[in-house]
């Protein structure tokens, strides 16, 4: 019980920076979850539909970038604040967008030939 206890407090001091151990599989959920595939595509591939949300991977901007507009654009995009997307989901998000691959080269598709 007492190594118990030493684990839930050992979890709870060290969850700030566990949650910013960024995560792409959770990244995907709250790709989801917060709405971002609504305009830019389940993949972060854009859309060409009227929200207009850009591609965003593969090759995502630099996280400061990235970051930066997510949470300040007062243009087409609301903004997200950490009250309702926390520094760890957004940077969850970024890995998943990171991780999705680049699509292959088009004069390796021997289809389109
Ligand atoms: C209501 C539609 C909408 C939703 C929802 C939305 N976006 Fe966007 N996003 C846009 C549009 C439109 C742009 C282009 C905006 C502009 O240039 O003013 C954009 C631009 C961006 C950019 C800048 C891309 C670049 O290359 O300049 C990033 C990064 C981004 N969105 C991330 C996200 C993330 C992450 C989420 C979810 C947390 C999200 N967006 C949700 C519509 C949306």
């Amino acid at each position: 019980m007492r190594l118990f206890h030493a684990c839930a407090i050992a979890l709870t001091v060290l969850a700030p920076g566990a949650a910013l151990a960024a995560s792409a599989e959770h990244g995907k959920a709250m790709f989801i979850l917060h709405g971002c595939w609504q305009c830019h595509g389940t993949q972060g591939q854009g859309s060409i539909a009227t929200s207009g949300g850009k591609r965003l991977a593969p090759n995502p901007l630099p996280w400061e970038a990235f970051s930066g507009f997510v949470r300040s654009t007062n243009r087409a995009m609301p903004p997200y604040s950490e009250k309702i997307l926390s520094d760890g989901d957004l940077a969850d998000i970024y890995a998943y967008l990171q991780s999705i691959p680049k699509p292959p080269d088009v004069n390796g598709i021997t289809l389109l030939k």
